[in-house]
């Protein structure tokens, strides 16, 4: 496993797993929560040591539980996970501080454990003053070593621009959807200017013909999803593909032995 390193020097693996079907009857986002662990044990006997899970993913107990059960150590796992926000629901609509202690406290205790590595504020909150009263929770959080680093997801431009001129501590993660045809470069570029590390989610989730990309493949004995993933890492941004089969999960792992071209680099 390669390593990125977090703007306050924590060391965060370069792939991990997404896992917003996990612990789902039918192995799919909507469908209903049974709290299995079998894809998690499995992520994890392939060589996961990062979970990508959110409070409105319904499983994180069952990604606790799955760390527990698998033996692997609290310690030897990082664990990203999100707090719900206002547009993402009526139900934060009205938050106000003490709200999203009571988050963090509800994810701490489902995760069962008393430290998330990475938190993040899932959505952008759609008030600029709110998401700076929101931010110092977190700062509060981390201050105190609960949550070892901060960040945020889907954050725009803007939304960034706004906590950084705000912020006493600087997010460390924009988690974002970069894949085939949503490059997001924008964004990406400006985290990296700004010291903070882009998290691609969906990597997988685009329409566009995967022949060009099984070529490049080709060449290195890949398949097109190496080929993402390998991009991604090189450009700097850590990928959590998510997969319910373990010949694809360690496939996804198996990208640090081979080395795209700036060429190739510019396919998509
Ligand atoms: N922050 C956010 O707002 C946000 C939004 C969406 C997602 N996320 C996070 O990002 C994670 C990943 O995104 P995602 O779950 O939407 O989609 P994804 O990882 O882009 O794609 C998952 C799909 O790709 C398939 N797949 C996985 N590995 C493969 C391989 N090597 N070859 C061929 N197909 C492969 C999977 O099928 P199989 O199961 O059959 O392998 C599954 O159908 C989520 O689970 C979640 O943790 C975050």
């Amino acid at each position: 496993m390669e390593y990125f390193r977090l703007a306050n020097g924590l060391e965060i693996p370069a792939i991990g797993s997404g896992t917003n079907s996990f612990a789902k009857v039918k192995g799919e986002v909507g469908s209903q929560y049974d709290g299995h662990t079998d894809e998690v044990l499995s992520a994890i006997k392939a060589g996961y040591t990062l979970f990508d899970t959110a409070e409105s993913y319904g499983n994180e107990e069952a990604i606790g539980n799955g760390i527990t059960e698998s033996g692997a150590g609290r310690e030897n796992i990082f664990i990203i996970t999100k707090m719900r926000t206002r547009i993402m629901g009526q139900d934060t609509a009205s938050w106000k501080p003490e709200d999203a202690v009571t988050a963090i406290e509800r994810s701490l205790a489902k995760l069962k454990t008393d430290y998330i590595d990475l938190y993040l504020i899932h959505m952008p909150w759609g008030n600029d003053e709110e998401a700076v009263e929101i931010w110092r929770v977190l700062e509060d959080y981390y201050d105190r070593g609960v949550l070892k680093a901060i960040g945020v997801s889907n954050f725009t431009v803007p939304d960034l621009r706004n906590l950084l001129d705000n912020c006493r501590i600087r997010p460390m993660a924009d988690e974002i959807k970069v894949a085939p045809g949503t490059p997001n470069e924008e964004i990406v570029d400006f985290c990296k200017k700004e010291g903070i590390l882009p998290i691609a989610w969906g990597p997988f989730s685009f329409k566009d013909d995967k022949e060009p990309l099984q070529e490049i493949g080709d060449r290195y004995g890949k398949s097109w999803a190496q080929v993402v993933l390998r991009r991604n890492f090189q450009r700097g941004i850590l990928s959590i593909p998510k997969s319910h089969s373990f010949e694809h999960q360690k496939e996804n792992l198996d990208i640090f032995d081979f080395e795209l071209t700036e060429d190739e680099l510019r396919v998509f």
